[in-house]
């Protein structure tokens, strides 16, 4: 194919990419279309320099929306071809899409796009319902069609181990000002395009409660509507860590999620135990897996919720650049 995307492909694929997840829903994406190829890049002044020092937040984030992209791209007729960050002496640019071959979309891209509009956080209980063992089974498929792993946490042992290499990580940050006084800052009780609603960060937490909640000023809990007693936890996680694994990662979490939306399943993310280097390395060898936990889902049945707002599509896109 010598001709490229036009700017109307980017913009119709955009507005689905910027559905995917980011930490506090910070958005860190741009567009832009570079000689007929759509350019990914992180957006620098959506940094969060106490939560996600080193990026990684921001690279998981680029690497769903890029997962949305691929799929809108490929349900339009026009799949792409990726090269991941094409430019070293340009580390801020994610990736580069060039049209493939015209076809059409396969069942499989057909469903996973239809979740990406109905996808959202949910931080409220779930119903103590099992997730069924084809549900699991899709889930870890997901995750290795794009060369990561995801390991289900089984039994009370293990999720009780998990669950405290979580609450100190998430200790460890309460402890650090800077990280408290970000968190606040993305926390939104009035309508906005970005940040967490109050609505979306699910009830206060409560002593009894087995995992760490990140604090989103949340409802107060109803008597009686504990969380799950035995939550379905899945860590995901890929070869290596490298920024580009970091990306890998997040189109990996991208096909999770949207796969879990498929099935009925509703999802909260836990980056706690991530995000503290000494708990995730714990975490690591709880598994005994070789590679690198990238994030944390508990997964499982939840109630009807909402998803969050995003910035208009426009204000995601840079001009053409001209040569
Ligand atoms: C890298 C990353 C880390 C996240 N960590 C957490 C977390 O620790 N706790 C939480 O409740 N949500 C977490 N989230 C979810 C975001 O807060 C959420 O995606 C964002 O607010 C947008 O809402 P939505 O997922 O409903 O679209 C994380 C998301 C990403 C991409």
């Amino acid at each position: 194919m010598t001709t490229g995307y036009t700017a109307e492909q980017l913009r119709t694929a955009a507005a689905e990419a910027v559905r995917a997840p980011s930490l506090h829903n910070t958005q860190p994406w741009r567009f832009r279309l570079v000689d007929g190829g759509i350019e990914l890049a992180v957006d620098p002044l959506r940094r969060l320099p106490a939560t996600d020092p080193s990026g990684w937040g921001a690279r998981i984030a680029c690497g769903a929306a890029l997962f949305n992209l691929r799929l809108a791209l490929a349900v339009a007729g026009t799949p792409a071809t990726v090269r991941l960050r094409p430019y070293p002496g340009d580390p801020d640019v994610v990736a580069r899409l060039v049209p493939d071959v015209p076809r059409r979309p396969t069942p499989a891209e057909q469903s996973l796009h239809g979740a990406i509009s109905r996808r959202f956080s949910n931080r409220a209980p779930f119903w103590p319902d099992p997730v069924p063992a084809d549900a699991r089974w899709r889930l870890g498929e997901a995750a290795r069609a794009e060369q990561c792993w995801l390991e289900l946490v089984i039994g009370t042992t293990a999720v009780n181990a998990f669950a405290e290499i979580a609450r100190s990580a998430h200790r460890v940050l309460e402890r650090d000002p800077a990280y408290v006084t970000e968190r606040t800052r993305w926390i939104r009780s009035e309508p906005s395009p970005d940040g967490v609603p109050t609505g979306a960060g699910g009830p206060q937490s409560e002593p009894q409660d087995l995992l760490p909640q990140r604090g989103f000023g949340g409802r107060d809990r109803a008597p009686g509507r504990d969380f799950e007693p035995e939550p379905l936890v899945a860590v995901l996680g890929s070869t290596g860590n490298t920024a580009t694994d970091q990306i890998v990662a997040g189109q990996a979490l991208q096909r999770v999620l949207l796969t879990a939306t498929d099935a009925g399943l509703a999802v909260s993310m836990l980056s706690q135990p991530i995000e503290v280097p000494g708990a995730r390395e714990a975490l690591r060898l709880s598994l005994g897996r070789f590679g690198t936990p990238q994030m944390v889902m508990r997964i499982g049945f939840g109630q009807p919720g909402r998803t969050t707002p995003r910035r208009p599509v426009d204000e995601v896109l840079d001009l053409p650049v001209v040569h």
